[in-house]
């Protein structure tokens, strides 16, 4: 795991306790408030207490992932164990299958490695252009981000308008915008929530496989994605408009 907290430090459950309660009565809201809902998963460590405190209170929020085709096999391992531990079948969203061939036709099919414009092209085919077809008809989407992930997520609201998203732009909700990783690990341990077996080889954010690697002690968590480019330029389109 990629953070050992220790689960009898009463300063660590108190404050994690707080934090539950709070993202617990926001993501009531959001259900009640902001129908129809949804949260997009990328099966990460956040997602996966996300996902636990959806299921947990039966809310009415749609759970989706956006497969890129390119996810690492361990990703689509607890994709399928989902199903068997809280029976939820993910809604999957996939590219376009025209635009997937003409890139790769005219680029090749590894050359997000060759600049950030054509990384940044991959993303918006793999990601983004789906992203938006999920959040189609929403009136608010919820993401797992935190702003101690990265410098490009300092100050991370915990509700934001996205102009960018949506049919005429729609509420995003970061109900764990300032969590710590500790934090998030306590209640995956506490909870014996399922999380991505990578975790447990360094690796503490994970995208596709080829843009992702493990870490060093002591280095960024998002230090192993797209690791060959500037930290600024490191977001995928899914968050740049609002991060
Ligand atoms: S990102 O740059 O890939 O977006 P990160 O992996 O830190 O960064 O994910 C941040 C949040 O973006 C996730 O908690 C999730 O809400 C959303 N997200 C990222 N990738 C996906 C995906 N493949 N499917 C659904 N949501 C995703
Ligand atoms: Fe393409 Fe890499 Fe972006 Fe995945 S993370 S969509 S493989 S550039």
């Amino acid at each position: 795991m990629s953070v050992q907290g220790r689960l009898d430090d009463p300063a660590l459950l108190a404050v994690v306790a707080t934090r539950v309660d709070a993202a617990r009565r926001l993501l009531r809201e959001i259900a009640s408030d902001f129908s129809p809902a949804a949260f997009a998963s990328s099966l990460g460590a956040e997602d996966m207490v996300l996902t636990h405190l959806i299921v947990r209170d039966r809310l009415d929020i749609e759970i989706f992932s956006l497969d890129t085709g390119r996810l690492p096999v361990e990703t689509y391992d607890l994709i399928a164990r989902l199903q068997r531990h809280y029976d939820l079948r993910l809604r999957l969203y996939y590219p376009r299958h025209d635009l997937i061939e003409a890139w790769t036709r005219e680029h090749g099919i590894n050359a997000f490695y060759e600049s950030v414009e054509l990384r940044k092209g991959c993303c918006h085919i793999r990601k983004v252009e789906p992203l938006q077809r999920a959040l189609a008809g929403c009136k608010a989407w919820i993401t797992g981000m935190r702003a101690q992930q990265s410098s490009t997520r300092d100050g991370l609201p915990i509700r934001s308008f996205d102009a960018a998203s949506g049919d005429r732009g729609l509420e995003k909700f970061n109900p764990l915008a300032d969590w710590s990783e500790r934090e998030v690990w306590a209640y995956i341990k506490l909870n014996q929530v399922p999380y991505n077996a990578l975790h447990d080889k360094f690796y503490p954010s994970i995208g596709c496989a080829p843009c992702t690697r493990p870490v060093t002690p002591g280095e960024d968590v998002r230090a192993g994605r797209w690791w060959w480019e500037n930290p600024e330029s490191k977001e995928c389109g899914l968050h740049a408009r609002t991060a």
